[in-house]
C-alpha cells in the first residue's frame, strides 16, 4: 500500500478534530468536502458563519457535516482568554488583549487545542508562516523535552534507489533560519521521529554540510560536528552521522569513498540541513527539477500537531496534510 493511502486509512480510523482558521478560503472549502465525504475527520472551520456558507456556494461545495465557529461570538471566548493570560502572565497579557487577540481565528484555533476541543490544525493558504506559527508558538508550545518546532518535508522522489524505497525525509525547510548546535541536534532528533511515526521507516539521518569528514575546516562545519555529537547524546539509538556531503551521504560509491566507516554514508533516508535557507532551496530544487512530490512542512516538536500550508498549496495538499496531522496527532495522543 502507498504511504499516503496508509495515513488516510489511519486518519478515518482515528476521527480526529481538526480545526481549519481560514474558513472562506476555496481550497480549504474544496478540501473540506473532499475530508468530509472520505470521512477522513471531523472539521471546524473558523470564521463568520453566514460568510462561510456564502463562500462554500460560490465554490460549489458542500461542507454539511462541518461545524461552524465564529472566534468573534463563540461562548468559549471567556475561558480561553483566562488561559491565555495565565500562560502569558509573565509577559503581562491582560484579558482584554487576549480577547481581542481571540478574534484572529490564527489565535483562537491553537487555544481551542490547547483547551481540548480540538486535535489538530492547519492554516497557511493565505496567511504567511510567521503568523501561523507564532500563536501556536505562544499558546501550545513545544512538547517536553524539546525547545525547537521545525518542519520536515517527505519527499517522493522517482528513483527507489534513494531513501526509503524513493521516500526521503527533509528538515528544517520551514521554520529556524539560523540554528544553534543544540538546536540543530533536536531538529535531527525530531527528524527521525517524524520519519519513524510517519513513513513507518527505520531512520538513518545524514547531517548535511559542504565538508565530508574533515574535508574542510570551517566554524560552519563545526557548528554540524557538535549538532551530530549532540544528537547522539539525545537519542543514543539513534543511527546518525556528519558531518556528510549530499553525494556522500545519498550517493553509495561516493559515501564508501569519503565516510567509509559510515553506516549512514550511502544510504541517508533522513537529510538535516545545516539552516534554513540550505534547506527551503533544496527541498524546492528536489521538487521542481527532478518532478518530485514534497508533503509538508510537517511541523514538530510542538506538543500539538500544528501545520503550515504553503501559500502555492492545493486542495490535494490540503487533504494530504489533514489526513497527517490526524496520524501525528494520535501518535501524540492515543
Ligand atoms: N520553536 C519554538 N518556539 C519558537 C520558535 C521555534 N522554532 N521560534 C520562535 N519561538 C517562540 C519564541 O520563543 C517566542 O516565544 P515567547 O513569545 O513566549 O518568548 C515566540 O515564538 C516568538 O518568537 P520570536 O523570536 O519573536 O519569533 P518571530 O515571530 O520573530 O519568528 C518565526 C518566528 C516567524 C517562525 C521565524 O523564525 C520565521 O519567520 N521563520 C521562517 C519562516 C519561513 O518564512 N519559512 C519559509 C517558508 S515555509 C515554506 O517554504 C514551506
Amino acid at each position: 500500500m502507498k504511504l499516503l493511502e496508509r495515513v488516510i486509512l489511519n486518519a478515518q480510523s482515528y476521527q480526529k478534530r481538526i480545526v481549519l482558521p481560514e474558513g472562506i478560503e476555496p481550497r480549504t472549502l474544496r478540501a473540506t468536502e473532499i475530508i468530509l465525504n472520505e470521512n477522513i475527520a471531523r472539521i471546524f472551520l473558523l470564521g463568520n458563519p453566514v460568510e462561510i456558507v456564502q463562500a462554500a456556494e460560490e465554490c460549489g461545495v458542500n461542507i454539511k457535516g462541518a461545524v461552524l465557529v465564529d472566534p468573534k461570538t463563540d461562548s468559549r471566548r471567556d475561558a480561553y482568554a483566562d488561559v491565555m493570560v495565565e500562560i502569558r502572565k509573565s509577559k503581562g497579557l491582560t484579558k482584554e488583549e487576549a480577547l481581542e487577540m481571540l478574534n484572529d481565528p490564527l489565535v483562537f484555533a491553537p487555544m481551542m487545542i490547547k483547551c481540548g476541543d480540538a486535535d489538530g490544525e492547519i492554516a497557511g493558504a493565505i496567511n504567511a508562516t510567521g503568523d501561523v506559527l507564532r500563536p501556536a508558538f505562544q499558546f501550545v508550545k513545544t512538547m517536553p523535552g524539546v525547545s525547537v518546532v521545525s518542519g520536515a518535508f517527505l519527499m517522493f522522489v522517482n528513483d527507489p534507489h534513494f531513501g526509503h524505497d524513493g521516500i526521503l525525509v527533509f528538515a528544517d525547510c520551514a521554520v529556524m533560519p539560523d540554528p544553534t548546535d543544540q538546536q540543530l541536534a533536536e531538529i535531527a532528533v525530531s527528524t527521525a521521529k517524524t520519519a519513524k511515526a510517519i513513513v513507518g521507516l527505520d531512520p538513518r539521518v545524514a547531517m548535511l554540510s559542504f565538508s565530508t569528514k574533515g574535508s574542510a575546516q570551517h566554524p560552519l562545519v563545526d557548528k554540524v560536528v557538535n549538532a551530530t555529537n549532540i544528537a547522539r547524546q539525545l537519542d543514543p539509538d539513534l543511527i546518525i552521522d556528519g558531518e556528510l556531503q549530499l553525494d556522500a551521504a545519498l550517493i553509495p560509491e561516493v559515501g564508501k569513498l569519503k565516510a567509509p566507516e559510515s553506516e549512514v554514508a550511502g544510504r541517508a533516508n533522513v537529510l538535516v540541513f545545516p539552516g534554513l535557507e540550505a534547506a527551503n532551496i533544496g527541498y524546492k530544487l528536489v521538487q521542481r527539477l527532478s518532478q518530485a512530490e514534497a508533503i509538508g512542512p510537517v511541523l514538530q516538536g510542538m506538543a500539538a500537531p500544528i501545520n503550515d500550508l504553503s501559500r502555492g498549496c492545493s486542495v490535494s495538499d490540503i487533504v494530504n496534510m489533514v489526513a497527517i496531522t490526524c496520524n501525528q496527532a494520535a501518535a501524540l495522543f492515543d
